[in-house]
């Protein structure tokens, strides 16, 4: 059985360590979206929010190579997929809810009523990520 070490390092082995640096760091970034945002930051919780997308990117690219190295079963795949899908697609909406607030369009609430909508969605689609490979095996 390999070390843990060398699954990590070995340039054949899975985008582990990638996909679970970019995950982190979404996560973090989220975290740190919302701390800015609450201390009235407005210029950091914005680029933080921009910044948070290539970082997204590369979650979802990272996530999805896995495909080629694990069996994940169909239908918790589906359901993970489903909060994943769900979450990226409300990113968008956040982001444009923030920018109406930005522009005094809409209350803040709009906007921070999305986001913890949103961040709820990008919980279920971790805790779903975790349980699709508990359930599956490596191909
Ligand atoms: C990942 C994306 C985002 C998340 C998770 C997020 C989250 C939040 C949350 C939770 C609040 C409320 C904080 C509180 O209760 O005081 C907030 C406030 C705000 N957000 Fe966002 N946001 C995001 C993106 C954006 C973007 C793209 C913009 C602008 C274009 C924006 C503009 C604002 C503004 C102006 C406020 C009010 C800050 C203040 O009190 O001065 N947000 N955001």
């Amino acid at each position: 059985m390999p070390s843990l070490l060398s699954l990590l390092v070995d340039p054949g082995a899975p985008p582990y360590l990638e996909m679970f640096l970019f995950l982190g760091a979404t996560v973090l970034m989220l975290v740190l979206v919302v701390l800015a945002a609450r201390k009235g930051k407005r210029r950091l919780h914005l680029g933080l929010a921009l910044g948070t997308l290539p970082v997204l990117y590369g979650a979802i690219h990272y996530a999805g190579a896995m495909d080629a190295y694990w069996n994940f079963p169909k239908v918790p795949l589906r359901i993970h997929l489903s909060f994943a899908i769900t979450a990226t697609v409300l990113v968008f909406v956040v982001a444009l809810s923030g920018f109406m607030h930005f522009m005094g369009w809409v209350p803040k609430k709009f906007h921070s009523r999305l986001a913890w909508i949103f961040l709820g969605f990008v919980l279920l689609a971790s805790l779903t990520g975790g349980w699709i490979f508990l359930v599956g095996e490596p191909k």
